[in-house]
């Protein structure tokens, strides 16, 4: 079996960590594991499967992340995501979307323990890379730490020894997607609770974290720690990761080098006719924090979708870094 590391993760994020997000990412930190968004096994199957499946040699260590809840299915796709190269396919049993919960796919699947567990013995079954479930604490109605002990023992029957704890319930009605990362409160208590009551499960813990002293701290309670939109909005937190978390040589880059990296990506991509803008967007919150992060921001989310030369524009972006 394939080890992965999973002490710093960053979180699977529909429309955010794409190819392109996750190039990006990369060039910061070499040790952080990174996740896709959430693929349907319905886009896999009967979709552009490459397209879904794409990804650089560089994204390594990357995870899958699956959505789906028919068993034959879930594991036809983890057996193409093993071909394709990926180190990890993840569960989303997390995702509190309607639209989604009408397929029963995520955070409703938290009512069919029995079901995640079939899904994850049949995903494990043929492959030699990890399978893991990324969960909430409950849903509206099974919310109990009994009901989530239920969960997470019948899942880890079945063979998953890595559980990344979203460490709120998900409202199932009444609240969109995004109100269901913010208004149910963090219970960081009860996450903790699991790995004391499960001390031979790898826990990952996430929701609400947004520095590295954080990460630190909680690392002293679990095995791991995923971030979603502060390394999303905010990506240079990534750039002590390495150092800090894993215990790597301090790698000594600077924001400007990072985007003379990218460039030659982002020229390619252009080349073979993809949009500047589907890469540069995501790199918007680099200059997070500096006097030029206007100016950096006003270069690559309004100019550059208005120039046909958005080379020249990336390239006045990053003059406007120097140094930093
Ligand atoms: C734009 C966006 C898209 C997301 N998409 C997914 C997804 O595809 N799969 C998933 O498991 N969680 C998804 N999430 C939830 C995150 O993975 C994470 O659990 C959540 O944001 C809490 O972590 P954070 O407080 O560090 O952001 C998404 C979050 C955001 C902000």
């Amino acid at each position: 079996m394939n080890t992965v590391n999973r002490r710093f993760s960053v979180a699977p994020m529909m429309d955010w960590t794409t190819p392109e997000c996750r190039y990006f990412l990369r060039l910061i930190s070499k040790r952080a594991l990174l996740y896709t968004e959430m693929v349907t096994t319905g886009a896999i199957l009967y979709g552009d499967s490459a397209r879904f499946l794409r990804h650089d040699q560089s994204e390594h260590p990357l995870a899958l992340q699956l959505g789906g809840s028919n068993p034959a299915d879930l594991a036809t796709c983890t057996k193409m995501a093993a071909a394709a190269g990926f180190d990890e396919v993840n569960l989303n049993v997390g995702c509190p979307s309607d639209r989604v919960q009408n397929n029963m796919i995520g955070a409703c699947l938290m009512a069919h323990p029995q079901l995640v567990a079939d899904c994850v013995r049949q995903m494990q079954d043929g492959v030699d890379i990890p399978v893991t479930v990324k969960h909430r604490i409950g849903i509206n109605g099974r919310d109990s730490y009994a009901q989530l002990c239920d969960f997470v023992g019948t899942v880890r029957d079945a063979g998953c020894t890595s559980f990344t704890v979203h460490a709120r319930i998900a409202i199932l009605e009444g609240l969109s997607p995004k109100e269901n990362r913010d208004i149910p409160p963090l219970r960081y208590d009860i996450a903790a609770q699991l790995k004391t009551d499960f001390p031979d499960l790898e826990i990952i813990l996430n929701g609400g974290i947004k520095t590295l002293e954080q990460c630190t701290e909680h690392l002293q309670t679990f095995d791991g720690v995923m971030l979603g939109r502060e390394a999303y909005h905010n990506p240079w937190l990534l750039r002590n990761v390495d150092h800090q978390l894993f215990g790597d040589a301090q790698r000594e880059i600077s924001r400007t080098e990072v985007l003379q990296q990218l460039r030659p990506y982002l020229l390619q991509y252009m080349e073979q006719g993809g949009k500047a803008t589907h890469v540069t967007r995501h790199i918007l919150g680099l200059a997070q924090g500096f006097p030029g992060a206007r100016r950096f921001r006003q270069l690559l989310s309004a100019d550059i979708y208005k120039t046909d030369d958005p080379i020249q524009i990336f390239d006045q972006a990053v003059i406007g870094l120097e140094g930093r």
